[in-house]
């Protein structure tokens, strides 16, 4: 792991101190940071990205203790999930403190908070004391950084620092969970990196997935996370019928299969098929695996559905709102 060095941490403080925009490593996907108090660091977060300023930021923080300046009415769950999985890949959406600004929520009456699981992000959050908003740092609708090459290469001279902290080692966005409504009524508005059942386990029970962020419901879900190739979803067992349908020349595929030391790229007739170990392995590599599919010129992506449990849950959202993107 990356040790952390001191003046990195000045650095990128003092950039966010400044309104700069900091592209900061944490366990799940890069962030593209900036302070969280000052609107017009964060109107430079939504140009960059591209994105509706409509679509609220998550606001980092450096520990627990920190919830109540950007939350009122923490509940009991709140604390319990807090004090159990931060840092971690857990992102709370609760009732917005009077400080917050509009530009971060989005003018909605909650926010969304969390503690990242890196070392050094988590040391420039104690050095910059106040919040960090970031979203993915990639442009909107694309798919998430999880190396500082993979910031470089979106956003490049449009950030003022990029902190390489390393692959990151979950791989998909945190679990995002809804108490603004009271415990009764929490409820998964994206899973992610923390998967149900460790949730559950926590909570005492399953929480439901709400959303438009479900997958497989009916209707069409946002088009999110896309690479440049068109991406095809498919249930295992549909998989050999979906690759002889195709009249592509260059096919890039994804299975869970055993592939130890990481993924496993098979030079076919078509193109590529790339094995991974599933769930956290596939968490971790799917990012960058769609993203060389690309750099190797695949114009069709098929890719196999985990069962819907542990992470399979946020990779099948995943590769969904991926495929979505070329139906729109
Ligand atoms: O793992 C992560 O969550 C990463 C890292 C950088 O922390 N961040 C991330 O941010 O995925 P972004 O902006 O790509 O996704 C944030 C999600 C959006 O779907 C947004 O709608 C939701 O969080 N969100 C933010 N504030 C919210 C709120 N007040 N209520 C409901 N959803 C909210
Ligand atoms: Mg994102």
């Amino acid at each position: 792991m990356s040790d952390v060095d001191d003046a990195t941490v000045e650095r990128a403080a003092e950039l966010l101190r400044a309104g700069g925009l900091v592209a900061l490593p944490t366990e799940t996907v890069y962030g593209l940071g900036a302070d969280a108090a000052n609107p017009a660091a964060i109107a430079k977060v939504f140009a960059v990205k591209g994105r509706p300023t409509s679509h609220p930021l998550i606001v980092h923080i450096a520990d627990a203790t920190q919830l109540d300046r950007w939350a009122t009415g923490i509940t009991p769950l709140a604390r319990r999930l807090a004090e159990r999985v931060w840092p971690g890949p857990l992102t709370l959406v609760l009732p917005r403190s009077a400080s917050v600004i509009d530009a971060v929520t989005g003018g909605q009456s909650t926010v969304a908070v969390r503690v990242p699981a890196h070392p050094l992000t988590l040391a420039i959050l104690r050095r910059f004391g106040g919040g960090v908003a970031a979203p993915s740092a990639n442009r909107f609708g694309k798919v998430s950084p999880t190396t500082a090459d993979h910031v470089r290469a979106d956003l490049g001279s449009d950030v003022d620092l990029i902190v390489d902290g390393g692959p990151c080692t979950v791989g998909l966005e945190s679990t995002i969970v809804d108490l603004s409504r009271g415990d009764e009524h929490a409820a998964i508005l994206r899973p992610g990196g923390l998967g149900p059942e460790d949730l559950a386990a926590i909570v005492g029970r399953a929480l439901p997935l709400h959303t438009s962020h479900a997958v497989r419901v009916p209707g069409q879900p946002d088009a999110h996370y896309a690479p440049r190739a068109r991406v095809i979803a498919v249930e295992a067992s549909a998989l050999d019928t979906t690759l002889a349908s195709l009249d592509d020349t260059s096919i890039g595929v994804i299975v869970e299969g055993p592939a130890a030391g990481g993924p496993q790229w098979i030079a076919t007739q078509r193109g590529w098929r790339v094995v991974i170990d599933p769930d956290r392995e596939l968490a971790r590599h799917l990012y960058a695996v769609l993203r060389e599919l690309d750099a190797r010129g695949c114009g069709v992506i098929v890719a196999t559905l985990p069962a819907a449990e542990r992470l399979g849950l946020a990779i099948a959202d995943r590769l969904v709102r991926a495929a979505a993107a070329r139906n729109t």
